[in-house]
């Protein structure tokens, strides 16, 4: 499915929700959270603006709402018939902050509106976020395709390099969360679940996904592996030009810069929030001194 289909949004509510995140948001430095890492649709298409289209912007609206407030959650929109009840999630890599979060979940769904257009179930995974829908349940059902495999350059059979990933793998396996960062500063490593997986489920997902990138990958520069409900993935050296690229170098080496920025950011917005209430105040006192004024005025009379 390529990323570069210009097709309308099929969803004018869509845009504007999509619209409106932008507005609120100053623009910001590029980051690699929107970065594009797999898509997909289902073949069945609905019939536009059907029960089931709006039952799907309402889903979808949905997502993005939860999304300045939770890191994952899933929703049902039930409809009249089996086949309009519509299921959808979203998952946040776990280092995000809310903001972040959010703009990624917003900009997941609009890009899922052209990608997926007109389609049953879609699915987007990007750097910062998984977005999630189809009209057949799929909760916390563990999903072990693999549906990216990627390594970087080999670095040939350096013994101290490959045991720095067995490492950094290894602690992957035994940290037990839903996301998990390992490694040092010569190997940095991921792995996340989507939230609808069991524990155990979580944990059999990422065991394989480890596997499958050791043996894929283990003397590469960087790995990615990622399965339809979890990922693994590994950088090696502080320096690469790869990390910004892969995104997880963040909350590591060059995450307080990020998160200074997101900082500013946000306060940029609050200042502009805090002034337009300050604003709307001072309108609002001035319009009343002035009613009571003219009511003086006509009292005295
Ligand atoms: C999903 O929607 C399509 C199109 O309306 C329908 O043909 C299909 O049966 C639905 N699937 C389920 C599981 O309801
Ligand atoms: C779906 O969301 C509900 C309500 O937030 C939660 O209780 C439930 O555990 C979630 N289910 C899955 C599979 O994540």
């Amino acid at each position: 499915m390529s990323e570069t289909t210009t097709r309308l949004p099929f969803s004018s509510f869509l845009t504007f929700l999509y619209g409106a995140v932008a507005i609120l948001t100053p623009p910001s430095s590029p980051t690699s959270v929107d970065t594009y890492v797999f898509g997909g649709c289902t073949i069945q298409k609905y019939i536009p603006n059907s029960p089931f289209h709006s039952n799907l912007n309402l889903l979808l609206g949905r997502l993005v709402g939860s999304a300045t407030s939770a890191a994952y959650a899933n929703f049902t929109v039930v409809g009249s018939t089996p086949q309009d009840t519509i299921y959808g999630l979203y998952q946040c890599r776990g280092d995000l902050n809310s903001g972040d979060c959010s703009k990624c979940v917003a900009g997941s769904v609009s890009r899922l509106g052209t990608i997926c257009d007109d389609a049953c179930g879609g699915a987007l995974q990007l750097e910062g976020c998984f977005v999630k829908y189809d009209n057949k349940s799929f909760f916390g059902v563990e999903d072990k395709t693999v549906v990216v495999k990627k390594c970087g350059p080999s670095i040939g059979s350096d013994l101290d390099a490959l045991t720095g990933v067995d490492a950094a793998l290894a602690y992957l396996v035994t940290d037990g969360g839903t996301y998990r960062t390992g490694g040092g500063e010569d190997v940095r490593s991921v792995a996340q679940c989507v939230g609808d997986l069991s524990v155990s489920d979580c944990q059999d997902c990422i065991s394989d996904a480890i596997k499958l990138l050791k043996s894929g990958c283990g003397n590469s520069a960087w790995g990615d592996l990622f399965l339809a409900k979890c990922y693994a993935r590994f950088t090696r050296g502080a320096a690469h030009a790869q990390d910004d690229a892969n995104g997880f170098g963040r909350g590591h080496g060059n995450g307080h810069k990020d998160s200074n920025e997101n900082e500013n950011e946000v306060n940029k917005t609050l200042a502009i929030i805090i002034g337009l209430i300050a604003a709307v105040a001072l309108l609002t006192l001035f319009i009343t001194y002035l009613n009571k004024k003219c009511e003086n005025r006509k009292g005295g009379k």
